[in-house]
C-alpha cells in the first residue's frame, strides 16, 4: 500500500510542472514522459523525467539556466547511473542572454601515474579489459569540479540548494524504468567483480521495472558535496573512500590527482554557416571540428532531398574525410598542438573534397591512419531559462556504467574514460582499432572525445540548443539534426526522431538505423560501392529550438526515457 501511495505521489508530483503545450505525451508505466513541449519561458530536456523535473523546479525557484544545469547534472548522477555521474566528466557550452558564449571542459584527466604503455603486456599486446573494467580504467573525475566552476561563475541560487534535490532522490529512492532495470541486471556480475563492496546497483534477485533504487552511500557523498562544495568530493571523506577503492582494486588515482584536478575554461569553437552561427566544443573534443568540417564539406543538401542517395553519399564521403583527420590530428590541446585553423579552413576543406566522386565511393584504405573505437554511453541535456540564457552539456562515464567500479562507501560509479586514449598508438589493438600518436596516454592528459554540446544562433539570438550521447556518432547525429531543420525544412520533432546514419572512415561502412533508407536508396548506395551495416539506435538527441512565434520548443529523443519539460 505504501508503495502504491509513493508511486501516485511521484506520478502527480512529476506531472504537475508540465504546463506547456505538450503535443505528444506518452504515458509510460511509471512516469509521464513528454517528448515535445512548447513553452513561453523556459525548457529543460534531459535523459530522465526526474532530472527534467529537478531542472524545472530550480528554474521556477528563480534559478538561471546554469543553476538548473548543475541541479540536473547531480540528479542524473542519481536517477540515470548508466551515464549521469559524479565519477566522470563532460563539457558545457553556455550562451548568456547578452550573447556572450563560454565553454567549460570538465573532462577526466589521466592520473599522474599513467603512462603510454599502461594497457600493454610485456609483449606489447593491448590488454583492452584493463582500460574498460575496474579502477585502473578510471580517469580523475571532473564532474563535481566542473559544476562547482560553472556555478561559481554564473550561478544565482545557493550551491547547496542545487545539490539537495539529488541527496533526497538518492536517500528516498526512485522507481527504475524498464530500461534501467535491464541495464542494471546486465551489469550485475561486472559490478560485483570490479567493486570492493557490493553496491546498491546490485540486486541478486534481479531488478524489475518499478523497483525502488535507494542509494544511501551516494546520498551521503552528495550531502558532503552540498555542504562543502568541490572539497566534499576531492578531499576529506569522499577522497579517502576513492583512495581506499584505488588501493583495494589496484587503481592509480592519487590524493594529489584529486586535489589538483581543475576544469578548464576554453574558447568555444565558433563559426558561421549560411545564416547561422554555431558555438560548439573545441579540443579535447573532436566534435566541434568534425561538425564544422561536415557542414562545410556536405552542408548543401537541400537540392538532393532528405535521405536521398545523393545526399547520403555526399555526407558519408565528407564523414570519411573528417574522421580520417580525427584519428591523426585531434587530441588534448594542452599536450598536442591540434591544427584547428587548418582543419576548419574553408580552402582546406575544399581540397579535402576535391576528389569527391558523386557516382562512387572513395577508398578509406587510401586515406591515412586508423579506426576508432569509442563507447556510446553518454548523456546530454539542453536548458534555456526565462531570461534567454542557454546551456548545452554533454557528460559521460564513457561506457554504460563506466568502469563498473563503485567507490565503496561513496556509492558512485567511476568512469572508464582511459579507454578513449589510444592504448597503443599506430598499432591495431585486439579489436582492430588503431589510434594516433596524438592521443597516446600521458600523465595528466585528457583523452580525445567526440562530445559535441552545441548552441546555434540566428540573427544573434539563441536559435537551437542541442547535443547527444553516441561516442563517435555524436558529431554526425548533431550534424543531421541541424541540417534536417536548416536544409530539409523539418520541424525539430521530425528532425530529432528521424532515422540516422553514420560513417567514420573505418570501419568502412555506413551504419544506419532500421528503416532509415528506402530499398531504392539502399540499392543505389550499394551500387556506388558503399557497404551497408544496419544497427540499433544511434544517439539520443535532446534539443530546444526557438520557434518563429518566439516560443521555445523542447524535444526529447524517442529512443529512450528522455523527457522534455517547460513553462
Ligand atoms: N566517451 C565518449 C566521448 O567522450 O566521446
Amino acid at each position: 500500500m505504501i508503495r502504491i501511495i509513493r508511486h501516485l505521489v511521484l506520478f502527480l508530483a512529476f506531472a504537475l510542472p508540465f504546463n506547456g503545450t505538450a503535443q505528444t505525451d506518452s504515458v509510460r508505466t511509471l512516469y509521464k514522459i513528454t517528448k515535445e513541449i512548447t513553452a513561453d519561458s523556459a525548457v529543460v530536456v534531459t535523459a530522465h523525467p526526474l532530472a527534467t523535473k529537478v531542472g524545472l523546479d530550480i528554474l521556477r525557484k528563480g534559478g538561471n539556466a546554469v543553476d538548473a544545469a548543475v541541479a540536473v547534472h547531480f540528479a542524473l548522477a542519481v536517477v540515470y547511473p548508466q551515464a549521469g555521474n559524479i565519477g566522470g566528466g563532460g563539457f558545457m557550452i553556455y550562451r548568456d542572454k547578452l550573447g556572450n558564449a563560454s565553454c567549460l571542459d570538465f573532462r577526466e584527466k589521466a592520473p599522474s601515474a599513467a603512462f603510454e604503455k599502461m594497457y600493454q603486456d610485456s609483449m606489447g599486446r593491448v590488454l583492452s579489459k584493463k582500460s574498460t573494467y575496474g579502477a585502473l580504467a578510471a580517469g580523475v573525475p571532473g564532474a563535481v569540479d566542473g559544476m562547482w566552476e560553472a556555478h561559481k561563475k554564473y550561478g544565482k541560487l545557493k550551491w547547496g540548494e542545487l545539490v539537495m534535490p539529488s541527496v533526497e532522490l538518492a536517500e528516498k529512492g526512485f522507481q527504475i524504468t524498464p530500461n534501467e532495470a535491464e541495464g542494471l541486471n546486465e551489469q550485475r556480475i561486472f559490478f560485483v567483480k570490479n567493486s570492493s563492496l557490493t553496491p546498491a546497483f546490485v540486486n541478486m534477485e534481479g531488478w524489475k521495472p518499478g523497483d525502488w533504487l535507494i542509494q544511501k552511500d551516494l546520498a551521503e557523498t552528495l550531502r558532503r558535496v552540498a555542504g562543502e562544495g568541490r572539497d566534499g568530493f576531492y578531499s576529506g571523506a569522499t577522497a579517502k573512500l576513492i583512495l581506499r577503492e584505488m588501493e583495494k582494486k589496484k587503481g592509480i588515482i592519487s590524493e594529489e590527482d584529486l586535489k589538483n584536478y581543475k576544469s578548464v575554461w576554453r574558447k568555444p569553437l565558433e563559426f558561421d554557416w549560411k545564416d547561422l552561427h554555431v558555438i560548439t566544443m573545441p579540443p579535447p573534443s573532436s566534435g566541434g571540428i568534425i561538425l564544422r568540417q561536415l557542414l562545410a564539406m556536405a552542408g548543401d543538401l537541400k537540392k538532393y532531398g532528405f535521405h536521398s542517395a545523393e545526399a547520403v553519399h555526399l555526407v558519408v564521403e565528407a564523414e570519411r574525410r573528417a574522421y580520417a583527420d580525427r584519428s591523426v590530428h585531434m587530441a588534448d590541446p594542452d599536450f598536442y598542438k591540434v591544427p584547428v585553423q587548418m582543419l576548419t579552413n574553408p580552402e582546406y576543406l575544399k581540397t579535402r573534397m576535391a576528389d569527391f566522386n558523386p557516382d562512387t565511393v572513395s577508398s578509406s584504405a587510401n586515406l591515412t591512419a586508423g579506426a576508432i573505437k569509442e563507447s556510446e554511453e553518454t548523456t546530454h541535456f539542453s536548458i534555456v531559462d526565462a531570461e534567454g540564457n542557454a546551456v548545452s552539456i554533454t557528460t559521460t562515464l564513457n561506457d554504460s556504467y563506466g568502469s563498473r567500479t563503485v567507490v565503496g562507501g561513496a556509492g558512485f560509479i567511476l568512469n572508464n574514460e582511459m579507454d578513449d586514449f589510444s592504448a597503443k598508438p599506430g598499432v591495431a589493438n585486439m579489436y582492430g582499432a588503431i589510434g594516433g600518436k596524438a592521443n597516446a596516454i600521458e600523465a595528466n592528459k585528457r583523452p580525445l572525445s567526440s562530445m559535441t554540446p552545441t548552441i546555434v544562433t540566428r540573427t544573434n539570438k539563441t536559435w537551437m540548443v542541442l547535443g547527444t550521447p553516441g561516442g563517435t556518432t555524436i558529431p554526425t547525429s548533431v550534424f543531421q539534426v541541424l541540417v534536417n531543420v536548416a536544409e530539409f525544412g523539418q520541424t525539430l520533432p521530425e528532425a530529432v526522431q528521424a532515422k540516422r546514419f553514420h560513417h567514420q572512415w573505418k570501419p568502412d561502412h555506413i551504419s544506419y538505423e532500421t528503416d532509415c533508407f528506402s530499398q531504392e536508396v539502399e540499392a543505389t548506395l550499394t551500387r556506388k560501392g558503399h557497404l551497408m551495416n544496419p544497427r540499433e539506435s544511434i544517439g539520443r538527441v535532446e534539443a530546444i529550438i526557438r520557434l518563429a512565434n518566439g516560443k521555445w520548443q523542447g524535444v526529447a529523443d524517442e529512443r529512450g526515457d528522455d523527457c522534455a519539460g517547460g513553462y
